[in-house]
């Protein structure tokens, strides 16, 4: 007996190889004990309905996905950046405010003022955002408090989200963000404090699940993040990173050549890295968001990317500074108007592709038997909807570990 069971439903089962979505019509998904325990035609289903599980919902030829998966955000932090926000409509530009101590730093102080229950109760709302649109597994990134006591708050802040229930959280340790103020004349010791003390007592302590850092000119370099890099492997953490987003630092590449889960943003990335990353099995993780928001014109290689095979996940980027975004499904849209994505893509790029990104694949992102059985059910037609309305309430019903969420 099943505990439940959701039939007149269609299925999008982001399984490859199929038909597209790897769509199911007239399918049924069942959950037993959180994961799922069944899924396919609904003329299969090896008996009645009523006599198959406790529980059955009816779906009214809804659209059911694998619940979404936002692979890479940064929903904790304190304050916003409306006020640099209005300085770039004036003119300045995302490195000019940076160099002047306003961009990330400005966040940085905001972050460390507020205590773990403020970052908690402002990333919720922000949360609340995501699960509205479908997400049930969501990454957060520390980052803001570049220091180990404010990097750990963070880090507690983003598991307190997780405790609350209601949604997956991996987390991820992102020391190489900025340069503290603190250390604006010692560049090596802030690097050195973030590879020898901060990673050893953040895995120690079970805070993170991987570590990532802004390989950028107003970042850090390929050689420091190497560095840093070397302590997460030594310390059993996985790797990812921001890359080529304003500039190219070769900093793919060097992803690539530690197996990272994932390189991101990615608008400058040339033949070499992609190449890496193909080799590698690094996820390119699309971000139109911060794109759009910076009014970039540089598009990330797509074509390159589909042609070389490195799998495309798409994610909001949620931050204060170049993604003030809480709706992943319209991360979906621009992944399609700008990037040209197809509809598929983009999906995957939330569902499957997102789930690889965080090395969960055998858990989440298709509706494969075994998974974990988390499920968005959508008011649609067809999946491209998904993609197509911007600000449409299409969500039904949220499934996290076989509930209703
Ligand atoms: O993903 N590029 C670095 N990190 C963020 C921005 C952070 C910020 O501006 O606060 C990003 O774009
Ligand atoms: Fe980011």
């Amino acid at each position: 007996m099943w505990d439940t069971l959701w039939v007149d439903a269609n299925l999008a089962t982001m399984r490859e190889g199929g038909a597209p979505y790897g769509a199911i019509q007239r399918g049924a998904v069942a959950a037993k004990d959180g994961r799922i325990a069944w899924a396919g035609y609904a003329a299969d289903l090896p008996g009645h309905a009523v006599d198959l599980a406790r529980e059955v919902r009816r779906c009214d030829n809804a659209w059911i996905t694998p619940g979404l998966v936002d692979c890479h955000t940064h929903l904790v932090f304190g304050g916003d950046r409306a006020r640099e926000f209005e300085m770039r409509l004036e003119g300045k530009s995302y490195e000019e405010i940076a160099r002047a101590g306003g961009g990330i730093i400005s966040t940085v102080a905001a972050t460390r003022a507020a205590s773990r229950e403020d970052l908690a109760a402002s990333a919720a709302k922000r949360l609340a955002g995501l699960t509205r649109d479908g997400v049930t597994t969501v990454e957060i990134k520390s980052g803001y408090g570049l220091d180990l006591e404010n990097e750990i708050k963070m880090l507690e802040a983003a598991g307190e989200l997780a405790a609350r229930g209601g949604v997956r959280v991996k987390r991820t340790f992102l020391g190489l963000h900025a340069l503290p103020p603190e250390f604006k004349d010692d560049r090596a010791a802030y690097v050195q404090l973030t590879a020898d003390v901060m990673i050893p007592a953040i895995a120690a302590a079970g805070l993170a699940d991987a570590v990532d850092a802004f390989c950028e000119n107003i970042g850090f370099t390929a050689e420091e993040v190497d560095y840093v890099f070397s302590s997460a492997v030594a310390n059993g953490l996985a790797v990812k990173l921001h890359a080529e987003q304003l500039s190219n630092q070769n900093g793919a590449a060097l992803a690539a050549r530690y197996k990272a889960l994932s390189a991101d943003h990615l608008e400058y990335l040339d033949d070499a890295g992609i190449h890496a990353m193909a080799q590698a099995g690094t996820v390119a993780v699309l971000l139109p968001g911060a794109f759009y928001f910076l009014r970039e014109t540089q598009l990330p290689p797509i074509q390159k990317l589909r042609a070389a095979g490195v799998s495309m996940a798409v994610a909001s980027d949620c931050n204060p500074g170049t993604s003030p975004m809480t709706s992943p499904l319209a991360a979906l849209n621009m992944a399609c108007t700008l990037f040209r994505l197809t509809p598929e893509e983009a999906l995957a790029g939330m569902t499957r592709e997102g789930a690889r990104a965080l090395g969960m694949l055998d858990d989440a992102g298709t509706l494969d038997v075994g998974n974990a059985c988390d499920l968005a059910v959508w008011d649609v037609k067809s999946p491209a909807e998904l993609c197509y309305w911007l600000g449409a309430p299409l969500l039904r019903e949220r499934v996290l570990a076989g509930r209703v969420a």
